[in-house]
């Protein structure tokens, strides 16, 4: 793609994105988290935040954790991450004990966090020089994964000079440029608009259908999680524990016949379900 006029929040690069075939042979798990327990002490207040939490993910997979408001969501994503100690349990990434900030890992978070001086390429470039690297011998990659998320010719801006669509897309570069085997979305589409959203989806997983690597995203979406996951883990509400972990059998790219599918409505009925069980939604 050369460039993106007129399209503010288009669609990813026109040309096909390569497709990896997915990973066949069983292997060991990415993700291995057992029996995982965090409770938050603030003065006397005492908050369970996860009770006896079990998922195992495995190297490409993508995995979408689902749940209300303050279920424990993005604790059990700050810990797999290794940026937050927990009570007990196991957390194992990568067949090692997790016990402090991992460095084979992207984190996208809602806000794209974005430094107004530098710009599109230098926010990019910017986890090479914290990370040491040498920003030069990523420079093509960054410019290649830009491109692959609709910001051609959109190096040079300034992220005040982008909409929040476009920021998130350089926050999502931003996290993959170092080749990390292991993404961690946090509600990275909360913020945007419903339209955008949904595009913001669709390239997203044409995205990891050409890098696949291993994904874990977190959202409050009962469609999006469906339209994205290989499968998804639906969490109680707080203390979070897992309800109930859904296989999703749909054929990709999801596109429109398979969001608009009977068989796409169940699986959204069934986390719907859970949900109602709980009383998190209320007809
Ligand atoms: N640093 C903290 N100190 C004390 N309590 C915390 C802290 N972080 C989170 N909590 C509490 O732990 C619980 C889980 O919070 P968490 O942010 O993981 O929820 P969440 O599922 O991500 O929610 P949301 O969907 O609103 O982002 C909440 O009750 C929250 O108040
Ligand atoms: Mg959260």
């Amino acid at each position: 793609m050369t460039g993106y006029a007129g399209a503010e929040e288009g669609a990813v690069a026109q040309a096909d994105v390569p497709v990896k075939p997915a990973r066949q042979t069983q292997q060991a798990a990415h993700i291995d988290i057992g029996d995982l327990r965090h409770t938050f002490q603030r003065g006397g207040m005492i908050t369970m935040a996860l009770d006896g939490v079990d998922l195992s993910v495995q190297p490409g997979e993508l995995v979408v954790v689902v749940g209300p408001s303050g279920c424990g969501k993005s604790t059990l994503l700050r810990i797999a991450a290794g940026l937050l100690p927990f009570t007990s349990g196991r957390v194992r990434v990568g067949g090692r004990d997790v016990a402090g900030p991992q460095t084979d890992l992207g984190i996208v978070f809602q806000s794209p966090v974005l430094l107004d001086w530098r710009n599109v390429l230098e926010n990019v470039l910017i986890q090479l020089e914290l990370r040491r690297l040498d920003p030069a011998r990523y420079r093509e990659r960054a410019m290649s994964l830009l491109a692959d998320v609709g910001l051609a010719g959109f190096e040079d801006r300034r992220p005040r000079e982008l909409s929040g669509g476009m920021r998130q897309r350089v926050a999502i570069v931003r996290a993959l440029i170092h080749e990390p085997t292991l993404l961690m979305m946090d509600e990275p589409f909360g913020a945007l608009d419903a339209l955008t959203r949904e595009q913001m989806r669709i390239d997203l997983e044409k995205l990891w259908l050409a890098q696949r690597h291993t994904l874990v995203f977190v959202t409050h979406g009962i469609t999006e999680a469906v339209a994205l996951a290989d499968r998804v883990v639906v969490m109680t509400p707080r203390p979070g524990r897992i309800e109930k972990i859904i296989a999703v059998d749909l054929p990709r790219p999801r596109d429109k016949a398979v969001i608009t599918s009977s068989r796409f409505t169940q699986y959204c009925d069934e986390i719907t379900e859970c949900f109602m069980r709980y009383g998190v939604i209320r007809y």
